[in-house]
C-alpha cells in the first residue's frame, strides 16, 4: 500500500509539499498538477500581480497554487468542470478575489486582445494545441514580451521515428497518444511560427517516475473508484514502459513583438 505521505516531497517539491495530499487526490484529473507547475514555474519568472489564464485548470488546484505561490491574479479557464464549482473552491481556499472563474472553451475564449502576462495550461494544452493554427489563436491574448507554459504528457521520441503506436502505449492510452509529443516537436512547432522565442522546452528526465508516484497514491487513496482502476491501468502501462518513451514536456515561449 502506498501512503499518501508519498505525495509530500519537501526535497523535490517544497512548495505542493504544503498541501493536504488527501485534497491532490480528490481534486486532480491527471498526474500531480502541482508537481508539474511548480517544475513549470522555474522558466515562468512569475512575479506579484500578473495576469496570468490557467486554460484547462480542471478542478482548479493550478489556479489556487498560481495565486497562493505566486501572488498573481487568475482567470481559470475550463470546459469540463462548471464555473461555479471552481469558484467556490476558490472561495473555500481564501483566493476567491484573486482567482476568476471561467467556462469556456479553448477556440471561444471570452478574453481581450493583450490581456495577459502569461498563459498557463497544465495537462491539457494537448487536447486543442497540437493544431499547427493553434499557436497563432492563443498568442493574441498575451502581452508582448508574455509567456506561454505548457506541461504535458510526452514523448522521448516520436512515434513517427518508431514506425507507429507502440503496443503498451496503444493498450495504456488509445490511439490518442498521437498527441503526445517530444520536447523537439513542440520547440520547432513554435519557433517555426515567428511568434514566440521558446524560452525552454525539457523533458522531465524522470517524469514517469512521479507519474507512477502519483498513480500509486491514486490507485489506493481516490474515493472514484474509475480513477482507481483507470490510475491501476496507467501503472501497467508505465511499468511495461520504464520511462523508455513516456515523461512530460515542460515548454515555455515569449511572445515577440509582431513584425506588422
Ligand atoms: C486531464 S484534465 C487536467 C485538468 C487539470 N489541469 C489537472 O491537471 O488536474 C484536462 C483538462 O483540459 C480541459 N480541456 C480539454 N479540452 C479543452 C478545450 N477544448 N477547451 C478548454 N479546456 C479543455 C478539460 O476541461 C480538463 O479539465
Amino acid at each position: 500500500m502506498t501512503s499518501l505521505d508519498a505525495l509530500v516531497r519537501p526535497d523535490k517539491y517544497p512548495r505542493a509539499a504544503a498541501y493536504d495530499p488527501q485534497w491532490m487526490v480528490d481534486n486532480c484529473m491527471g498526474p500531480n498538477p502541482l508537481w508539474l507547475l511548480e517544475d513549470l514555474g522555474r522558466d515562468c519568472a512569475f512575479r506579484p500581480g500578473m495576469k496570468v489564464l490557467d486554460l484547462g485548470c480542471g478542478r482548479g488546484m493550478t489556479s489556487i497554487f498560481l495565486a497562493r505561490e505566486y501572488g498573481v491574479e487568475v482567470w481559470a479557464a475550463d470546459l469540463w468542470i462548471p464555473a461555479e464549482d471552481n469558484a467556490a473552491r476558490f472561495e473555500q481556499a481564501g483566493v476567491g478575489d484573486q482567482v476568476h472563474a471561467v467556462r469556456a472553451e479553448a477556440h471561444d475564449l471570452p478574453f481581450a486582445s493583450g490581456q495577459f502576462d502569461a498563459i498557463v495550461a497544465v495537462d491539457s494544452y494537448h487536447y486543442f494545441g497540437t493544431d499547427d493554427l493553434y499557436l497563432g489563436y492563443m498568442v493574441e491574448f498575451l502581452k508582448t514580451g508574455g509567456r506561454l507554459s505548457i506541461a504535458v504528457p510526452s514523448l522521448h521520441r516520436e512515434l513517427r521515428e518508431l514506425g507507429g503506436i507502440p503496443a503498451h502505449l496503444r493498450s495504456g492510452v488509445g490511439w490518442q497518444v498521437l498527441c503526445f509529443h517530444s520536447p523537439e516537436w513542440w520547440r520547432f512547432e513554435w519557433e517555426q511560427t515567428g511568434l514566440v522565442q521558446v524560452t525552454a522546452s525539457r523533458a522531465q528526465p524522470d517524469g514517469w517516475l512521479d507519474w507512477k508516484l502519483w498513480c500509486e497514491v491514486c490507485a489506493e487513496h481516490s474515493p472514484d473508484e474509475a480513477v482507481r482502476q483507470a490510475s491501476r491501468a496507467t501503472i501497467s502501462m508505465l511499468d511495461a514502459d520504464r520511462g523508455e518513451l513516456l515523461t512530460f514536456a515542460l515548454v515555455t515561449g515569449q511572445k515577440v513583438a509582431s513584425s506588422e
